[in-house]
């Protein structure tokens, strides 16, 4: 079991997954019916750590049922919210003030990705290399949204470029949002300031050629900021690309289904994750890669496909749902088709609309028959 303490940052807006985030932050939104915090609290467990800490600002007062998870895995969590948001690396600063770390390596995680790092591997080359900061690396194809990292041939870093033009570097490997320091280190950043780790300490400490080092093992990882991402996490998840398991009990291969579930149709293709007391109306399909929320009602003749429906939602009849997100208590009514959307919480969508490539926000009513295409 490796002896690190780890620190989640989970107190950005999210702005960039509005209107999901209006009201739910980031690492809440469910990632095939779990909240995303909830996976990478598992995975810690799993990987031998106790100690962590959960650094919250924006809508701290939403994550009250995280303490239930941490106490179920038997974690020692520490919850730091902070008087105003301070950055990434404010924030570490703030909880080091608060006395939330000892002198172990420090294992920091943003809250919104999607990875099941190798933690016992990266402490073997952090201690072996006497590493003041270690990596975990991930490959992108376009790093110009990215910090980019050149290694040498033993890992050592040997620049970092922040969001480079593609002549800038040949490098693919970037900053996963997934680090392992030296708790030392947060001394450097000034106390209850607004301040960017990644922008305002770690290039500097790589022009110092300090002892920063990069693991990259191939593993899998996926930053939910973005909407497209967001579903592609949930759909990997349930094809069991990640090592995260869904909600609810497997029933079938590929189908994990909560308590209380009526599903009256002939069948539901897999994968798919249906939440305690969902229910699907005879001759409803459900074409697989969906993940339906607590309570969730789909009518008959209603066809889902590569969506994610948040709790209390209700699908009309012959409505179509492909590729989109639908939050919290929304109604989206008779014959309407849905692709590529985002309805916010609460949102109501009369029958016979279509809605594509478009985001609604919460609480908005659309009324009938209105096109609503936004390329
Ligand atoms: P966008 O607004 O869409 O960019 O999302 P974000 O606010 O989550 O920002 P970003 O994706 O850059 O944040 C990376 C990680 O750091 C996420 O897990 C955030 O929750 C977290 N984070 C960002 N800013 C802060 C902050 O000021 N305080 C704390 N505690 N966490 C933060």
């Amino acid at each position: 079991m490796p002896d690190v303490q780890a620190v989640i940052l989970a107190g950005g807006k999210g702005t960039r997954l509005r209107p999901v985030t209006a009201e739910l932050p980031k690492p809440l939104i469910p990632i095939a019916n779990r909240p995303l915090i909830d996976h990478q609290l598992r995975h810690l467990a799993a990987s031998g750590i106790r100690d962590i800490t959960l650094a919250l600002g924006y809508n701290a007062d939403r994550f009250g049922g995280v303490e239930d998870t941490a106490h179920d895995l038997d974690l020692d969590l520490r919850i730091i919210v902070e008087p105003r948001p301070l950055g990434t690396g404010g924030a570490l600063r703030w909880c080091a003030d608060q006395g939330a770390f000892d002198e172990r390596p420090l294992l920091w995680m943003n809250g919104d990705v999607v990875a099941t790092p190798d933690v016992a591997a990266l402490l073997d080359i952090h201690t072996e290399r006497q590493s003041v900061l270690t990596l975990w690396l991930t490959s992108v194809r376009d790093v110009s949204e990215f910090g980019v990292l050149e290694l040498e041939a033993d890992g050592h870093v040997e620049h970092f470029l922040e969001k480079p033009a593609p002549e800038e570097t040949d490098s693919h490997l970037v900053n996963a949002g997934i680090l392992l320091l030296e708790p030392s280190v947060l001394q450097r950043i000034p106390p209850d300031t607004f301040f960017s780790f990644e922008q305002g300490l770690l290039p500097a400490m790589v022009k110092q050629a300090e002892a920063l080092y990069g693991l990259f093992d191939g593993g899998y990882w996926l930053d939910t900021g973005r909407p497209r991402d967001y579903l592609a996490a949930n759909r990997h998840v349930l094809e069991g690309r990640v090592d995260w398991s869904p909600a609810g009990t497997k029933t079938q291969d590929g189908l994990w289904e909560g308590e209380g579930v009526q599903r009256e149709t002939v069948g539901v293709i897999q994968p798919a994750v249906l939440g305690d007391e969902v229910v699907i109306e005879k001759g409803a399909q459900v074409f697989g890669r969906v993940a339906l929320g607590r309570g969730t009602v789909v009518r008959a003749g209603a066809q889902l496909e590569d969506c994610v429906l948040f709790d209390d939602v209700e699908i009309g009849a012959d409505t179509e749902v492909f590729g989109s997100v639908v939050c919290s208590g929304a109604r989206i009514g008779a014959n309407v088709t849905l692709e590529g959307s985002i309805v916010g919480a609460r949102a109501s969508v009369g029958p016979r609309n279509e809605l594509r490539h478009t985001r609604l926000a919460r609480d908005v009513e659309v009324a009938t028959g209105t096109l609503i295409v936004d390329r």
